[in-house]
């Protein structure tokens, strides 16, 4: 099977499907990995390395889409894109559908077969595929919230880790999953004093157990999250519930009673977000202040860093993608529950339950059509 990476073309995106290193392993499997020119410059891998890793490298993106069998990029494909789908191809990348109606169609028009990262979903629930951006996004939210708290950038000038005699600042964390308990590592390893704030008892107690410093874990309702937050120099949102909008749990009152110059980082606005204040922002513009509490809200955090982020999303999508390319779609698939959950359609039909039921559009399991 060919695989193809074109150059993603979403705005302010530098990441890249595969790493020189995972073009490597393809090739040394059999595949022919087709490139397009350029298209890792924006994660600092220059043409030259993916030829050395056996790529063949190709100018346009046309020639890439049209020669590849399967297709691996990042982002969904954007509207000069659709014309690219055909049937016999597969398009393994984020997708997002649910929020992506003319996308949806145009991948059923087409016949394309379509893998969701963010739908390959592990037997315990795990999303792997999505993982690796949480981690990123948590270990860059402290980063984020020591860089406004310094006064020079609208900040209170407080340093997180405080010096010998001087209190460290306080961040509070609220929802220890994979977002909260990377930045919980990363306030901590800087002198913090870190407070997590979550429903899920059982999560408390195993971050108590494995992180080490100024900690306090608290059972999320609405006085801890208050008094918490009074306190803070800096907040870091990151609760969710799969599937469903953020809880709002910071309300503006709460915001009011911060002190001037703190700092929230509402890492979770990607649903929404779960401060009542917080409103989608971009990198080119990534704050805003609301009674003087700078709010950070920036949508897609490991866009900031696409060469961490690059290596870290091909670890997650490379040993999907050899297992595919190796045995054919159809074979991996049965070999592969978590690998079935990503599929979202299948040679022209929905797959996907909750992409149907937002757009109400027909769809057959893909267990039926597999038979
Ligand atoms: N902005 C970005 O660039 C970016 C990047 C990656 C992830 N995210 C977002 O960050 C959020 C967190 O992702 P994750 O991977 O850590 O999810 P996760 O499922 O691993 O963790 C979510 C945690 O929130 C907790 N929670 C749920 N409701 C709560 C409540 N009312 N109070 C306190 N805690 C509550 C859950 O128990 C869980 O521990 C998601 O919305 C995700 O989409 C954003």
């Amino acid at each position: 099977m060919n695989v193809g990476v074109p150059k993603e073309i979403k705005d302010n995106e530098y990441r890249v499907a595969l790493t020189p290193g995972s073009v490597g392993m393809l090739v040394r499997e059999g595949m022919e990995v087709l490139v397009q020119c350029g298209a890792g410059e924006g994660s600092g891998f220059p043409d030259s390395e993916y030829r050395l890793s056996g790529a063949t490298l190709l100018r346009d993106a046309s020639a890439v889409w049209e020669r590849a069998g399967m297709i691996m990029k990042v982002k969904e494909p954007q509207p000069s894109e659709y014309a690219y789908l055909r049937k016999d191809m597969i398009l393994f990348t984020y997708l997002h559908l649910a929020a992506e109606y003319e996308l949806t169609l145009a991948l059923l028009n087409a016949g394309t077969t379509s893998i969701a990262y963010e739908t390959v979903q592990l037997d315990n629930g795990a999303l792997p595929l999505l993982m690796p951006m949480s981690e990123v996004a948590g270990r860059m939210s402290v980063q984020v919230v020591a860089h406004y708290l310094e006064k020079e950038n609208g900040g209170r000038g407080k340093l997180l880790g405080g010096v010998p005699g001087v209190r460290q600042a306080d961040v509070v964390v609220l929802g220890g999953g994979i977002v909260g308990s990377n930045a919980a590592r990363m306030a901590l390893g800087m002198g913090a004093h870190v407070t997590i704030i979550d429903t899920n008892l059982d999560r408390l107690r195993y971050l108590e157990e494995v992180l080490h410093g100024h900690l306090t874990t608290l059972g999320s309702n609405h006085q801890n999250i208050e008094d918490s937050v009074r306190h803070a120099d800096g907040v870091i949102g990151s609760v969710l519930i799969p599937g469903a909008k953020a809880p709002v749990i910071v309300s503006r009152e709460m915001v009011a009673s911060m002190k001037p110059g703190s700092v929230i980082a509402d890492v979770a606005i990607d649903q929404g977000g779960c401060v009542e204040t917080s409103k989608p922002t971009k990198h080119s513009d990534p704050v805003y202040q609301i009674h003087g509490v700078i709010h950070y809200c920036v949508t897609n955090m490991p866009g900031a860093v696409p060469r961490t982020s690059t290596y870290a999303l091909n670890n997650a999508t490379l040993p999907y993608a050899l297992r595919i390319a190796k045995a054919g779609l159809k074979q991996a698939l049965c070999g592969e529950a978590s690998l079935a959950r990503g599929v979202n359609t299948l040679e022209g039909r929905l797959t996907s339950r909750a992409v149907g039921e937002t757009h109400s559009l027909d769809y057959v399991p893909l267990s039926k059509m597999m038979g």
